[in-house]
């Protein structure tokens, strides 16, 4: 029988027919990886495999040379775009599906990647697309359970549970929907390669003749996609870079909110971000968050309100603080929904510059509704909220409201959007919000992190001494 399989070392290329734990060639170890033959001989990844590749691109040799022409002389029609139905998906995607797109979409287990996506396959069934959904990991009567707690158009959605992806192909190649969902994209398989589903010769495989097939039938993909332990999408580099657009669904299991985030799009903007509230019925949009979030604001000692920015929207979110005398020679940091490298940054610029050392406490910082706030603007509230915990004090004016950058040397940045996030902070009530100069006439401007305490900490707590609890 011929072989329809061979290996190749992702680091130096060497071919081998069989699998070896070493490279033969520059002997680097588990680098070889499977790759389909196709029946001519030629490797197939060659031919489907190569980021961005569309129907346009020839192979070598396959006819006269093209010449180059300078852009302006190439024509290109506007991008057509197909609503989800799902106003926050469409938002992050850049205005809704494109044509022959691929989109992947990861996030842990049970986070909601097959609600979401069957969700939106309804919504366009309903609005008379055509479209199928391939499930490789749970069967059709689980998946119709799933649709019927969803919005009436998921059970008109043509489903298919199959993971061989030959038969997959064909039956996309025949029923030529405008839009399609893998679920998952780890489990489809590919009988040339010995590769078990999900392995990265097969993952790769999988995307790259799935990306042939849409990008020449303009069917508008999503690939869902399992995530690694560490949170990482699973699988080889090189599917994130052969998709068009990379999303990633997060959101703590036990808290109903979900965030969506673009971490890549060749078709919009990567800082846009949907929030959703997982519910009984399926997931629903969540478009008064800032509303939700001041409201519940605790007002306590160590809490304040972040006027953030979620790409192009403001978004008011609680950032809370708590710092506790430590019995640990190491004090613990521990930090939910901001970087933690950021946070140790904060607190080695409160401690120099606003004399308030955590050196000996525990601190502990949370972004309540496990939102997820990635911004520099939101050093500011970090600083202010684990000030207030320290001195175990409410801030002045709560629910007192900020942002600002902190440089290294204790002045307070300028960010983008002060005017939004002001707009949006007086939409919700919060005046007096403390802002770097030149955000605007209507913040409490201040220079440096030393302004912004005096500003915020009441007369009584901002004596130079150090955190009572690490005292
Ligand atoms: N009948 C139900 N009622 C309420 N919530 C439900 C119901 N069924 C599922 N859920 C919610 O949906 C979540 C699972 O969603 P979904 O299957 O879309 O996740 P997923 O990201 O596709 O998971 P996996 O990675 O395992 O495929 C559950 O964790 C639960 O919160
Ligand atoms: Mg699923």
């Amino acid at each position: 029988m011929p072989r329809t399989s061979a290996y190749s070392c992702s680091e130096c290329g060497t071919q081998s027919a069989k699998w070896h734990g070493q490279c033969p060639g520059c002997e680097a170890w588990n680098t070889l990886v499977e790759e389909a033959i196709a029946p001519g001989g030629s490797k197939r990844r060659a031919r489907a495999g190569r980021a961005g590749s569309g129907p346009g691109l020839r192979a070598v040799g396959s006819g006269p040379r093209e010449r180059p022409r300078p852009l302006k002389e190439v024509g290109a029609a506007p991008v057509r775009r197909m609503s989800s139905g799902i106003g926050e998906l469409d938002r992050v995607l850049g205005g809704g599906l494109v044509p022959g797109s691929l989109v992947l979409l990861g996030g842990s287990p049970g986070i909601g990647k097959s609600t979401l996506t069957n969700m939106a396959l309804g919504h366009m069934q309903h609005a008379g697309l055509r479209t199928l959904y391939v499930s490789g990991e749970e069967s059709a009567e689980q998946v119709r359970l799933r649709a019927e707690r969803l919005a009436p158009g998921a059970l008109q959605v043509p489903i298919l549970a199959e993971t061989d992806l030959d038969t997959v192909l064909e039956t996309l190649a025949a029923e030529a929907p405008h839009a399609c969902v893998i679920d998952s994209v780890q489990t489809l398989h590919a009988g040339e390669l010995s590769g078990g589903p999900g392995s990265v010769g097969q993952v790769r495989e999988v995307a790259g003749r799935i990306m042939e097939l849409a990008k020449t039938q303009g069917i508008a993909v999503i690939l869902v996609g399992h995530v690694t332990k560490e949170g990482a999408l699973a699988g080889p580099r090189v599917l994130e870079h052969l998709v068009d657009c990379v999303l990633q669904f997060e959101g703590e299991r036990e808290r109903p909110y979900r965030e969506l985030r673009s971490l890549k799009n060749r078709f919009g903007s990567t800082h846009e971000a949907g929030l959703f509230e997982m519910r009984q019925g399926g997931l629903v949009e969540v478009l008064d968050a800032s509303a939700r979030f001041v409201a519940e604001a605790t007002r306590a000692p160590g809490s304040v309100v972040l006027a953030a920015m979620e790409g192009s929207r403001p978004l008011l979110v609680e950032v809370q603080a708590l710092v506790a005398p430590s019995e640990l020679e190491q004090p613990r940091r521990v930090v939910s929904g901001f970087d933690r490298n950021r946070l140790a940054l904060v607190l080695a610029i409160l401690g120099r510059h606003g004399r308030l050392g955590t050196g000996g406490a525990d601190v502990f910082v949370n972004v309540v509704g496990g939102v997820r706030v990635d911004e520099p603007g939101c050093d500011l509230a970090v600083a202010l909220a684990v000030a207030s915990a320290s001195r175990g004090v409410p801030l002045t004016g709560t629910p007192r409201g900020c942002f600002g950058e902190l440089g290294l040397t204790g002045e307070l940045r300028w960010v983008g959007h002060p005017e939004r996030r002001l707009a949006e902070a007086a939409k919700h009530g919060l005046s007096d919000v403390i802002a770097p100069v030149d955000s605007g006439a209507d913040a409490r401007e201040v220079a440096t992190l030393r302004e912004a305490l005096e500003a915020a900490l009441p007369a009584g707590a901002r004596a130079g001494r150090q955190a009572r609890a690490a005292a």
